[in-house]
């Protein structure tokens, strides 16, 4: 009965503040089985024309894709898919099994639509999520649209590289992309494998491996939003010699917007949603002005409307990504972005979001 409301009204400013007064992680475990369940929206309509894409040679309906950490676990991938977007990516997913931080690790900042996480990869392992996959894949009736899994390194891991290794060898059959997530503010160290003479040497390793074990499989890169120019130039520098296939700007970022409360700031972990967008968007437009346009770029970071998605196109993404505006505008947020975002391409002459990318990123 639910699914069928959403067809004709948005009942999430209702949902919201029920929701809302459940401890957060609860709310998001709820949430995932209410998805399961059927209960969520069903995207009936097809996409429109203007909003298809092709990147790396794969066809997207649309360019709106749901960003990692929202079914972590790949609980969900249909159900998920069904709100509509075009592509998902699923964990971040870690060799083996490990339970993440100890609770509470997921915060709301309602005055700012803004989610504070330090999760720490809480992951069933990849011999369980690889299982989830291979059921997933033997459905006939799953979808077709692409499909990607964000790999994290296990906390107690030295060796970041087989893990990375070990995970693309396993998820390759299964899976369009991997996605190389050295960005998370939540595992200690892993963000300095960001670093130049650390990059060179890990992407040199997963670059040798992919080719001889998994020569198909797209390897994508996601950076932090909080990274100085120095950084940003090394890190395109050797995406570009290493041949990285694409690179998603951004994951969280460490640093507090003046309007989060002081109680709020001082929770460790990544911020997402609103005060990531500027950030977020700025670091995009470097990063492809530094690509010269070369490595098909994944937008994300406080994608709430058409408008937010739109910038980023033209700020050099490719494809955008979400999380933190499906807490707070509810579901159908996916189908407003796509409607919104294919009237603003109209609107500028724009015949595809391909013509559209990075039009707003002249030096
Ligand atoms: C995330 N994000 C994330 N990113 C990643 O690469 N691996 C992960 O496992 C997770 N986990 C995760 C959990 C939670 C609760 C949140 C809110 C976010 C980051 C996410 O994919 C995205 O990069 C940021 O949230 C920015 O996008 P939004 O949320 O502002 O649209």
């Amino acid at each position: 009965m639910l699914a069928k409301l959403w067809s004709w009204t948005d009942p999430y400013p209702l949902l919201r503040p029920i929701m809302f007064r459940l401890e957060p992680e609860r709310a998001h475990a709820l949430t995932i089985q209410l998805l399961q369940r059927g209960w969520g929206p069903q995207e009936a309509m097809r996409d429109d024309p203007v909003l298809g894409t092709t990147v790396w040679g794969k066809h997207f309906s649309n360019p709106v894709g749901l960003a990692a950490g929202f079914d972590k676990q790949a609980e969900a991938i249909d159900a998920s898919f069904a709100l509509g977007f075009g592509f998902s990516e699923l964990g971040g997913v870690t060799r083996r099994a490990q339970p993440g931080n100890p609770q509470p690790r997921l915060f709301r900042v309602p005055q700012a639509k803004a989610i504070i996480n330090r999760f720490g990869f809480n992951s069933i392992g990849v011999d369980a999520f690889a299982a989830r996959l291979r059921l997933w894949r033997d459905n006939p009736h799953r979808t077709q649209r692409p499909l990607g899994v964000n790999l994290g390194k296990n906390k107690d891991s030295t060796e970041e590289a087989a893990d990375f290794i070990a995970l693309m060898t396993q998820l390759a059959p299964l899976t369009d992309f991997v996605t190389i997530n050295i960005s998370s503010p939540n595992t200690p160290g892993l963000r300095n494998l960001q670093r130049r003479d650390a990059l060179d040497q890990l992407l040199g390793q997963l670059q040798t491996a992919r080719q001889t074990l998994t020569p198909n499989l797209l390897m994508l890169l996601k950076i932090a939003p909080d990274l100085d120019e120095a950084a940003q130039h090394d890190i395109a520098d050797l995406c570009l010699r290493h041949g990285v296939a694409g690179i998603i700007v951004s994951n969280t970022t460490t640093t507090r917007s003046s309007n989060i409360p002081d109680d709020l700031a001082q929770e460790t972990g990544g911020l997402s949603g609103q005060p990531l967008q500027q950030l977020s968007t700025h670091v995009l437009r470097a990063i492809y002005r530094l690509t010269d346009g070369k490595i098909p770029l994944i937008g994300c970071g406080g994608i709430a409307s058409g408008e937010d998605a739109y910038r980023k196109i033209r700020a050099g993404a490719s494809l955008v990504q979400l999380y933190t505006a499906l807490i707070y505008e509810g579901p159908l947020v996916v189908r407003r972005i796509k409607r919104e975002l294919a009237a603003h391409l109209k609107r500028d002459g724009f015949a595809s979001v391909q013509e559209a990318v990075g039009t707003a990123a002249a030096r």
